[in-house]
């Protein structure tokens, strides 16, 4: 949390999680020049080396793409999601050593600068077969590139979340260009029917999953069609608020957690402060409601982080009649204290 920045916060978690990413991106690379000098014994090793980081980079950026709507849809796999940032950045370095070969393979012997040659060797952007497809990479590395310098806390915090998340939505931008770079290639270069293949495998698992994640989060936005006094709104049953979990409800547009804990209930914003974690897909640990993504800790009932943390975010007036459950829609700034709603004892022996 944002008490003060270290370069790295490791832990046990983070370190197990890039051991095996390591480990995989080692084994992928090994066996694709490994099976590739098998294969294509004409192959030289630095057509190997291209073709393998060139599409180990692009199976990274596909796990990168799916872990978010992966978890949407299977909470148990939140764990993938907490240190995707790890992922991202090793996309950027594996697409970086695919760029630096394919530069010295294929515009290093020229007389001019290569990173120029890239840009200029070839200018038929109206030919489909022989289109300049090697652009496309360079301008898609500037984003990786981009992203991963600003992956750190500290930028998240200095460029203010806006802008950061806008920084980082260019992802589908490159993965956009990234797409077109390897489809053109392989056009001019022999045709990969496993490629291509894989592509659309690829594609197809990164669009399904993030619109059948889209559809659920439709159903969360469905407007409450229910009783309202007093301002309040009626949003669930004591009943169907799992003890020290949250139920996610849309109030004026605004996705509220309703927690319930120690027989009370309270109502913060679904949004944490960190990268817009879904708060109420976290549990109360420790008296905090703990974001289910990176861990990040609010107090259910002021929605400020605890002490020396300074994370807010908004609260919301609640009351419980009965064993129903009203939350009043407007909310309260970020930080603000606001009491917890009691459950009488025979609606919370109901619950249990
Ligand atoms: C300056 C930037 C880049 C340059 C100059 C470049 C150049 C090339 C070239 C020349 C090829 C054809 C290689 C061959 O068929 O032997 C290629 C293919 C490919 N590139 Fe790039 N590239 C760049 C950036 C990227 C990036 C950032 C990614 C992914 C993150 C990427 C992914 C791929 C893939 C998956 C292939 C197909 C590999 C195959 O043919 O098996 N490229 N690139
Ligand atoms: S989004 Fe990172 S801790 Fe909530």
């Amino acid at each position: 949390m944002s008490h003060a920045y270290r370069a790295i916060g490791w832990n046990r978690q983070k370190r197990i999680y890039d051991t095996v990413m390591l480990a995989g991106v080692a084994v992928y690379l090994a066996l694709f020049v490994g099976l590739g000098t098998v294969i294509h014994p004409n192959a030289t090793i630095e057509t190997l080396l291209i073709r393998g980081f060139g599409t180990c980079a692009l199976l990274l950026l596909h796990i990168v793409l799916i872990i978010g709507p992966l978890c949407r849809l299977f909470p148990r796999l939140l764990p993938l999601l907490y240190n995707r940032r790890h992922l991202g950045v090793t996309t950027f370095l594996i697409g970086l050593a695919h760029s630096v070969f394919a530069i010295i393979q294929f515009h290093g012997l020229g007389n001019i600068n290569p990173l120029v040659s890239v840009l200029v060797s070839n200018t038929r952007y109206t030919s489909l077969a022989n289109f300049p497809f090697q652009p496309l990479g360079l301008v898609a590395l500037i984003i990786l590139f981009l992203m991963a310098a600003t992956s750190h806390d500290f930028w998240l915090a200095n460029l203010t979340a806006p802008m950061w998340k806008g920084l980082h939505m260019l992802v589908y931008v490159a993965y956009g260009l990234i797409i077109t770079h390897v489809t053109l290639g392989v056009l001019q270069a022999e045709t990969s029917a496993l490629l291509s293949g894989m592509l659309g495998v690829g594609m197809a698992l990164v669009f399904g999953l993030h619109l059948a994640a889209a559809y659920r989060e439709r159903i969360v936005d469905s407007p409450l069609r229910s009783e309202i006094s007093d301002r309040f709104v009626a949003v669930c049953s004591v009943d169907d608020i799992p003890n020290l979990r949250a139920l996610i409800v849309s109030l004026s547009g605004e996705r509220v957690a309703v927690f319930k804990y120690d027989g009370k209930v309270s109502a913060i914003s679904n949004v944490c402060q960190h990268q817009n974690g879904p708060l109420g897909e976290g549990k109360i640990l420790d008296g905090c409601v703990t974001c289910p993504w990176h861990g990040y800790q609010y107090l259910p009932d002021s929605g400020a982080a605890p002490a020396p943390f300074t994370e807010k975010v908004p609260t919301f007036r609640v009351k419980v009649v009965g064993h129903k459950v009203f939350v009043d829609p407007t909310p309260n700034p970020p930080g603000v204290y606001v009491e917890p709603a009691r459950i009488a004892e025979a609606a919370l022996e109901r619950s249990r």
